[in-house]
């Protein structure tokens, strides 16, 4: 064979290659992911990481929908890709109960599901294949933690609650109060939902400061940082210094929040870490191997307050 022969035949294979894992292509893996809406900061980086990393990987033909944190909309997402037939199903559950009816008829399907960020509760094993996410109760211990180490043993606590039912606002609620219920000083003297969202954060908060209460709340645990955003607006307007009068605590570790600790007007972010599309693709292409997945993958998180967040580690934040 003739250079020039030997070259047209490699420069064919390679294109083989390429199309053998295109987009669209009958090969690849077909996911179907069911993300609960943009409600954060966090959700939204979330997302791009799916994405980004779906758009990386040439075997994986990712569709995706938003449910706009409605559990309705959500559960019928997931029936679309039972009815198309889709080779793995990968959600973030809105809240921990009442998907027991799609996950059996996904079974049923024999369509694999891979639970992201969020659990659920079921009554019978093998609904699902895996949960990918953050130990939400650890979250919730870390922050009274902060608390008791950099506050001491007399707080009075605001507590403003994630989506109510959510598995993250369930157990970061459980961690915390597991931890505080040796320090009697420490008390939850106010607590409501903010439903994750900044605007409602800031609401919430301007109900507790014109509340009875107002003048004993000395500190702010916020389920995730878009609350304690509002929540800081909320505290400025009231006339207060957020970070000073106020302590903040909150959780997710968004770039904003390491911005307002580095102003002094928020104090503590526990680290939950919304970077994971590359495991949910990684246990993905296991399953469709037909290997067997670990029942829980764990991410790896830190905790941020002054002493740690300096210019740089802001600049270097990408959500
Ligand atoms: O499930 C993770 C939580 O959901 C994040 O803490 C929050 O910001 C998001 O909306």
């Amino acid at each position: 064979m003739n250079k020039f022969a030997t070259v047209i035949m490699a420069a064919a294979a390679a294109t083989l290659l390429v199309t053998a894992c295109s987009k669209g292509d009958s090969s690849q893996i077909k996911v179907g992911f069911a993300q609960v809406g943009a409600e954060s900061d966090w959700r939204k980086a979330n997302t791009e990481s799916i994405k980004g990393e779906a758009d990386k990987r040439s075997n994986i033909d990712l569709t995706f929908s938003d449910a706009q944190q409605k559990q309705e909309n959500q559960i019928s997402a997931i029936r679309t890709f039972i009815t198309k037939g889709v080779d793995v199903i990968s959600f973030s559950p809105i809240v921990k109960t009442g998907f027991e009816d799609v996950l059996k008829e996904a079974k049923e399907a024999g369509i694999p599901v891979v639970l992201f960020d969020r659990g659920v509760e079921v009554s019978e094993p093998g609904l699902y294949k895996c949960l990918i996410g953050s130990d939400f109760v650890e979250e919730g211990r870390r922050a009274a933690r902060w608390v008791i180490e950099n506050v001491g043993e007399n707080a009075n606590v605001a507590e403003l609650v994630g989506t109510p039912g959510s598995d993250p606002a369930v157990e970061r609620k459980k961690g915390f109060e597991e931890i505080i219920k040796d320090h009697p000083g420490i008390k939850i003297i106010k607590s409501q939902t903010g439903d994750f969202t900044r605007a409602k954060g800031k609401e919430v908060m301007e109900s507790f400061l014109k509340s009875p209460e107002a003048d004993q709340i000395n500190v702010l645990f916020a389920h995730n940082d878009d609350m304690a955003l509002g929540a800081i607006q909320a505290i400025e307007e009231a006339g207060k210094k957020p970070g000073k009068d106020i302590i903040i605590v909150s959780i997710d570790g968004v770039k904003s929040i390491f911005e307002a600790i580095l102003a002094g007007k928020a104090n503590c972010t526990v680290e939950c870490n919304p970077i994971i599309g590359a495991q949910l693709f990684d246990v993905v292409e296991k399953i469709h191997a037909g290997e067997t997945v670990p029942e829980r993958v764990y991410s790896v998180e830190s905790v941020y307050d002054s002493k740690n967040i300096t210019q740089e580690v802001v600049d270097s934040r990408k959500y």
